[in-house]
């Protein structure tokens, strides 16, 4: 089996999984920071919230409807995030993005498990939806405190 097979397995196995089995998701009691991200193509909508203390994730969580890759991809920012520092989620979520847009090498990022979206780069119209969540959380952090209702565009 070739690497580009056994990332399409295992993207594909993550993928369904975090579909039937979304991690971190629900809404949270008095967060920090939150921001929502929409697909206007779909209508597809994201909302993420955080507890942020001093320059930690504490806790975040997010509700919304979207499609496989989008809940997938969500899910698995938050377990990448939750607990680490404000600048590394930042950082990470710059270079995920600048993997899915074709600016980085996937080889490059440092991804972990994350890396298996990078086949997504082959369907520009799901790039949208691979990045929603990812979107939203850069605005939770970088934005104005508590109601930030504006969504963003992925
Ligand atoms: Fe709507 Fe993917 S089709 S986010």
């Amino acid at each position: 089996m070739s690497e580009g097979d056994a990332l399409s397995d295992l993207y594909q196995e993550l993928v369904l999984e975090h579909k039937r089995s979304p991690r971190n998701f629900g809404t949270m009691e008095s967060p920090t920071h939150e921001a929502r991200g929409t697909n206007p193509q779909c209508g597809d909508d994201v909302k993420v919230q955080l507890r942020i203390d001093g320059d930690r994730i504490e806790d975040i969580r997010f509700t919304g409807s979207g499609c496989a890759i989008c809940i997938a991809s969500t899910s698995m920012m938050t377990q990448a995030v939750k607990k680490g520092d404000v600048a590394s989620a930042m950082a990470l979520q710059e270079r995920f993005r600048d993997v899915m847009t074709g600016k980085l090498e996937t080889a490059d990022a440092d991804l972990g498990k994350l890396a298996s979206f990078s086949g997504v780069r082959r369907y520009p119209s799901r790039i949208k939806c691979v990045l929603l969540g990812w979107h939203a959380l850069g605005h939770a952090i970088n934005d104005a405190t508590g109601d930030d209702n504006g969504g963003t565009s992925a």
